[in-house]
Formats: C-alpha cells, sequence, structure tokens
C-alpha cells in the first residue's frame, strides 16, 4: 500500500460511467482532511439525455464519444467555477475505474490520469458503486453508524448495513432487474420515453396507486428483490385494458416496487439495530420513495439522510468525495489502473 496523499488540498472528481459526463471539486469539509464528507466547490454535469432519448436507451458508443467531446469544456467549468482555474489549489484527482460502460469510463479514466500527470498529483480510482454511499455523507457528514442504505440505481439494487466509509455488508440485492432498470423498461413499454424514472415519477401523481394489484415479489421473504415479474405484470395488464390509463399503471407500479423497497429496508433496519436509514443511487431522487421512507425512518424513530436529487443521480461530487476518503486510507490508485466494467462494492462480512 502507498503512502496517503495529499488530502489537505481539493479532489478533482470526474464521473464518466455512463450517460453523464461529469466533473467537480470538493474541499476538506469541517471535521477536516480525510473525514468521510467534504465541500462541494463545484459540480458539473453534462446530461447526455437528449443525444440517447431517440434510442429509448443508452447507446454505449454515442456515449464514449460524447464524453470524449465534452470532457475538458465540463473540467475546465469545474475548476473555474470552484476557484481553481487550470488546476490551480487541486490536491488530486479521482475518476470513476467502474462499475459501468467500458468505452465510457476510459474517457473519464484517461482524462483523469493525464491530468493528475501534468499537475503533478496523486490520481485515485473510484468505484461508482461505492460514490453514491458518498453522496449522503457529503450533505450529512455527522450520520451515525450503523447505517441501514438502500442503493438503487439503473443497474444495480442493493441493501446494505454500513458500519462506516468502507465498511459494507450486503444484506440483500435484486435477483434479476435491478429497480432503476424496471422503471426504464415499463416507461418505455408504457411510451413515456427515456430516462424512465423521472418520467414515471412525474405521470405518477396523477394517477391511482390502487388502481392495479401488481405483484409484490419476495415482499414477506429476505432481503433479496425480484423486479422481473412485476415488469411482466404491467405489460399483461395493459395487454388486458388497452384502454388503462398510463398514470394509474404508473401509480400502480410504482406503489407495489416503493412498497417492497420500504418493507425490506424496515426489515433490515430492525435486524442490524441501524441508527439511520440512507437513500443512495438515481431511484432515491423518487418523490414516492423518498416520502415513504422519510415516513418510515420517523415510525422507528430513526433519521433519515436522503441526499438532495442532484448527489442521487451521477455526478462527480460523490466521487471526488469518495477519492479523498480512499486516498486518505489507502493511497494513490497505480497509474495502469484499468476500467472495471463489472467492479462491485468491496464487502465486508
Ligand atoms: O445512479 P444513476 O444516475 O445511474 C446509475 O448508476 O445507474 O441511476 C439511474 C437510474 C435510471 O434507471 C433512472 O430511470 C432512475 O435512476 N431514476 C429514477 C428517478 N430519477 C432517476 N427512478 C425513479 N424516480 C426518479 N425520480
Ligand atoms: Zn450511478
Amino acid at each position: 500500500m502507498s503512502s496517503p496523499g495529499p488530502v489537505g488540498q481539493a479532489v478533482l472528481g470526474i464521473e464518466t460511467s455512463c450517460d453523464e459526463t461529469a466533473a467537480a471539486v470538493v474541499g476538506p469539509g469541517p471535521a477536516g482532511p480525510g473525514a468521510p464528507g467534504g465541500v462541494i466547490r463545484s459540480s458539473v454535469v453534462s446530461s447526455q439525455i437528449e443525444l440517447h432519448a431517440p434510442y429509448g436507451g443508452v447507446v454505449p458508443e454515442l456515449a464514449g464519444r460524447a464524453h470524449i467531446e465534452r470532457f475538458t469544456q465540463v473540467v475546465d467549468e469545474a475548476l473555474t467555477r470552484a476557484g481553481a482555474p487550470g488546476g490551480n489549489g487541486i490536491g488530486a484527482v479521482a475518476a470513476t475505474t467502474g462499475p459501468g460502460l467500458v468505452g465510457a469510463l476510459l474517457v473519464g479514466l484517461s482524462g483523469a490520469k493525464a491530468l493528475a500527470m501534468s499537475w503533478d498529483v496523486p490520481f485515485v480510482g473510484v468505484n461508482h458503486l461505492e460514490a453514491h454511499l458518498f453522496a449522503p455523507l457529503l450533505e450529512a457528514p455527522g450520520l451515525g453508524w450503523p447505517a441501514v442504505v438502500l442503493l438503487v440505481s439503473g443497474g444495480h439494487t442493493l441493501l446494505l448495513e454500513m458500519s462506516g466509509p468502507g465498511h459494507y455488508r450486503l444484506l440483500g440485492q435484486t435477483i434479476d432487474d435491478a429497480a432503476g432498470e424496471a422503471y426504464d423498461k415499463v416507461a418505455r413499454y408504457l411510451g413515456l420515453g427515456y430516462p424512465g424514472g423521472p418520467a414515471i415519477d412525474r405521470i405518477a401523481t396523477q394517477g391511482d396507486p390502487a388502481a392495479f394489484a401488481f405483484p409484490r415479489a419476495l415482499l414477506d421473504n429476505g432481503f433479496d428483490f425480484s423486479f422481473s415479474g412485476l415488469k411482466t405484470a404491467v405489460v399483461r395488464t395493459v395487454e388486458r385494458h388497452p384502454g388503462a390509463s398510463s398514470a394509474d399503471v404508473a401509480a400502480s407500479f410504482q406503489e407495489a416496487l416503493v412498497d417492497v423497497l420500504v418493507a425490506k429496508t424496515a426489515r433490515a433496519v430492525a435486524a442490524t439495530a441501524a441508527r439511520g436509514v440512507c437513500l443512495a443511487g438515481g431511484v432515491a431522487a423518487n418523490s414516492a420513495l423518498r416520502r415513504r421512507t422519510a415516513a418510515l425512518a420517523d415510525e422507528l424513530g430513526v433519521p433519515a439522510y436522503l441526499p438532495s436529487p442532484a448527489m442521487c443521480t451521477d455526478n462527480a461530487a460523490m466521487v471526488a468525495a469518495a477519492g479523498a476518503w480512499r486516498l486518505a486510507h489507502d493511497g494513490p490508485s497505480p497509474m495502469a489502473l484499468g476500467a472495471d466494467p463489472g467492479l462491485f462494492l468491496p464487502l465486508t462480512t
């Protein structure tokens, strides 16, 4: 293990794992260098939604090309807004190494290494899943441990017991589709466009969540999730009721999915005697999930940590925060570090 880097200075974070080109500068928080959290000095996200929307999903080659086109402008903007033009005052560069699309990851990773080399500062590779777990910490550095974290994104649905940064115990995960993937597939089927999560979130407010009784898979069974049956049930229902209102279908789908997420989170809090409940990942921006998680936490008498919606979806501030912590604890990453599209969270037992 190499020696810890100079975390007293701000970290430039870079995120290009999927369809957002993002850069952010995060300085040490009030708890000092190396402590989890930090102060967001800038966070710039260039979304590729318009580029991929006509295809109904992310086209990997287009994503990689767009990252290359946008990279320097997004980084420049993040540095300028942070008062660190040209990298002045940046003590390290952090970039997502995985999981994600390999051609997209390589853009941010190569760019980050080039900047670190030219500024002569450490480079640190960041696990995208761990970065999501740092989003609640950025906004609530005093979070109490252990906490139950529900990490729900386009690629993952993980229920974790987190006993501190770097200490994650997996309680359960999806055995088929991720929650965000179910949102995106159902939205596409209903013709609501891409990305599906925000579209369903919006239209569901006009629908009746009790209009259709969709299945709640594995509801009373452990901590794992399954959402592919729910997606199929939506398709079958619309086939049987071609005149059904999309708002009713969307609201009933969301109700079923959120019911399961919240029930399992409640069970996890009870099983771990957690001192807090956190949401993380893109689906954590969902208004129904946020409302229900806040109500659950109230009921259980523990605080809920809900990152602001912009910190739930992909951004580089969470990458910079995770990078700063990893740098302080493990030291810089080797310059030969590659992209790892299938990277999983480092787990403790
Ligand atoms: O974390 P994220 O930005 O990227 C990944 O790491 O996957 O998550 C993206 C996912 C997409 O499936 C998107 O539809 C979903 O998060 N999402 C939402 C909402 N906003 C984004 N799902 C439900 N409600 C939302 N408001
Ligand atoms: Zn993500």
